[in-house]
């Protein structure tokens, strides 16, 4: 019997597919650790999935453990506005249980890449913010956005924004729906755009 577990065993690595596939899962929305449990995948890819907010002082620090998800493998996403910032970064591995790193982000590039985006924050209103200042955009971040739109924070408190800043191409694409812990109520208005040279405002 012994035997035939270990043989068992052994054609499980080496077929693979033929038996199911697990991956850490679990989700902390205000920590850097989670508690996991195992749970059964269709692929043999696990994801980590980790995101920083910080608005207005108020800090988000959020984890997400489960089997992957193609579409998001190695996105890394950053926004930067006036009193707040935004990152997120979804590392894929492959095996069985493989998903065992911890909270971390590639390091970002700090030096302006010569895009400039008008930056602004202003919350309990879907309507511009129109408080505009001028940003230099570093690293990845090479274009504009404006959002707006009502969400439910990791704190469970709603909150309306209406905010513009620098933003990379993955944050674009995602759209922020792939934010951890954060459940959108409504959004209104969404938009990424490059700036050109001497050109004030965007045409949206
Ligand atoms: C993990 O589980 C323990 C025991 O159930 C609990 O006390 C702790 O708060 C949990 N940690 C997180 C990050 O959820
Ligand atoms: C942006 O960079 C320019 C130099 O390219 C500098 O003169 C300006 O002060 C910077 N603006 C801000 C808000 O840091
Ligand atoms: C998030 O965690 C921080 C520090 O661990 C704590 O001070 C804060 O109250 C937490 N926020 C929520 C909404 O649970
Ligand atoms: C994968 O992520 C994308 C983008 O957030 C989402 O639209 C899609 O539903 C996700 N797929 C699964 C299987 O969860």
């Amino acid at each position: 019997m012994k035997n035939l577990v270990a043989l068992l065993s052994t054609i499980s690595t080496l077929v693979g597919p033929v038996f199911t596939y697990k991956c850490y899962s679990g989700f902390s929305s205000n920590s850097t650790t989670c508690n996991v449990s195992e749970t059964e995948c269709l692929g043999d890819r696990c994801m980590t999935a980790c995101q920083y907010s910080n608005y207005n002082g108020i800090v988000y620090k959020s984890i997400l453990k489960s089997c992957a998800n193609e579409t998001l493998c190695g996105a890394k996403g950053s926004a930067l506005m006036e009193k707040a910032k935004y990152r997120f970064y979804m590392n894929c591995c492959t095996g069985n249980l493989c998903n065992t790193d911890g909270y971390g982000f590639p390091t970002e590039d700090p030096t302006p890449n010569g895009a400039k985006c008008p930056t602004g924050y202003c919350t309990g209103s879907l309507l511009e913010c129109k408080k505009d200042k001028e940003m230099n955009c570093t690293g990845s971040m090479d274009q504009c956005f404006e959002y707006r739109g009502d969400a439910i924070d990791p704190g469970h408190r709603e909150r309306t924004f209406s905010v513009k800043g620098c933003i990379n191409t993955d944050s674009c694409k995602f759209n922020f729906d792939c934010a951890i812990g954060v459940s959108e109520v409504k959004k209104k208005f969404v938009n990424c755009y490059k700036l050109h040279h001497n050109q004030g405002n965007s045409s949206e």
